[in-house]
């Protein structure tokens, strides 16, 4: 069997995509049209184009002006199964979602109208593709902390249906401390904690997300390795890194995929995940990810496994229905 064909077969969940970032350009140009938006583009090629990144700033100024196509809970739940179709057919089974609500709700779209959409998404998902699904709001760290409390109160009305919260946008400069009190709020009210550290950011954030915010997950986590103890400590604790080889390599966190630190997370101890981050931005989605990656660092086959145990192990599902994946 082709190392395709491995890698699509094997079920596999994915833990770090921010649905916003699935917009590829063909329907970013759809939903304009249908919503009478002026594009500053002319064209799908002109779009994809403008996607060279040299770091994470690049790529948050264009991801943020792209989702203002979305307008309508319609919108977002074709967003949403646009999505879980592409993963349906490389073998996805389960995805924990990540959305941006004040990308939204700062446009003047009220908190309702992503949210729903996404829900009526994730319940298509279900019943037409056999996805299970969850849903992680993020609260963006360029802005301040009432505006992520403003959000919380926000979601309240739909906290059944909100898995946990998230910490995205722009690291440096924004450490996990300036969220600390809405994340030990959040954690009252029952929501799992997961935050991106060590991406562009040093592994002090990483550390910060771990000891201030508690978090269940680090997202990317890769400047983690920098540091000896804070590496031992995240093997010792079991905690689960999704970390984003593409991304990482569109955003210039890696120079080469060759370089990329995944296959040293692996000999290490740590439990890595492969993720797609933000599919329709950075070239690929789940399975070109670890497809890619295997590719570049000569991954054998039980360590794709592993890659795609670690995925359930990590996620926010019952010990019970991990037992059906594993
Ligand atoms: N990092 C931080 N914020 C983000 C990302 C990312 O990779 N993608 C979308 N928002
Ligand atoms: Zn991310």
């Amino acid at each position: 069997m082709s190392l395709a064909d491995f890698i699509k077969a094997l079920p596999k969940a994915e833990l770090h995509m921010h649905i916003e970032g699935s917009l590829e350009p063909e329907l970013m140009f759809a939903l304009a049209a249908r919503n009478k938006i002026a594009l500053p583009f002319k064209s799908v090629e002109e779009v994809r184009a403008a996607y060279a990144f040299s770091n994470l700033q690049d790529f948050l100024d264009i991801y943020y002006q792209g989702a203002q196509v979305l307008l309508t809970e319609e919108d977002f739940q074709d967003l949403a199964m646009a999505y879980f179709r592409r993963l349906a057919a490389e073998g996805g089974v389960h995805a924990e979602i990540f959305f941006d609500p004040q990308t939204h709700t700062d446009r003047g779209l009220p908190f309702k109208v992503a949210i729903d959409g996404l829900l009526a998404g994730m319940d298509r998902a279900r019943t037409e593709l056999g996805i299970t699904s969850k849903l992680i709001l993020c609260y963006l760290r360029h802005l301040d902390e009432d505006a992520a409390f403003a959000t919380l109160k926000a979601a309240e009305p739909w906290l059944d249906r909100i898995e946990g919260v998230g910490l995205d946008s722009s690291e440096v400069g924004h450490p996990p401390s300036k969220f600390a009190r809405v994340f030990a709020a959040s954690r009252e009210r029952g929501l799992k904690l997961v935050a991106h550290a060590g991406e562009e950011g040093p592994p002090a954030y990483v550390y910060e997300a771990l000891d201030l915010l508690k978090v269940d997950r680090i997202d990317h986590g890769n400047r983690s390795l920098e540091d000896a103890a804070l590496t031992q400590r995240l093997v010792r604790e079991g905690m689960t890194l999704t970390v984003c080889p593409l991304s990482n390599l569109k955003l210039c966190v890696v120079n080469d995929l060759k370089a990329h630190p995944l296959k040293r997370m692996l000999d290490l101890g740590l439990k890595a995940t492969v993720n797609s981050d933000d599919p329709a931005y950075f070239g690929g989605y789940l399975a070109d990810n670890y497809l890619q990656t295997a590719q570049a660092l000569d991954l054998t086959r039980a360590e794709i496994v592993t890659l795609a145990r670690n995925s359930f192990e990590g996620a926010f599902l019952s010990e019970a229905e991990k037992a059906g994946y594993i």
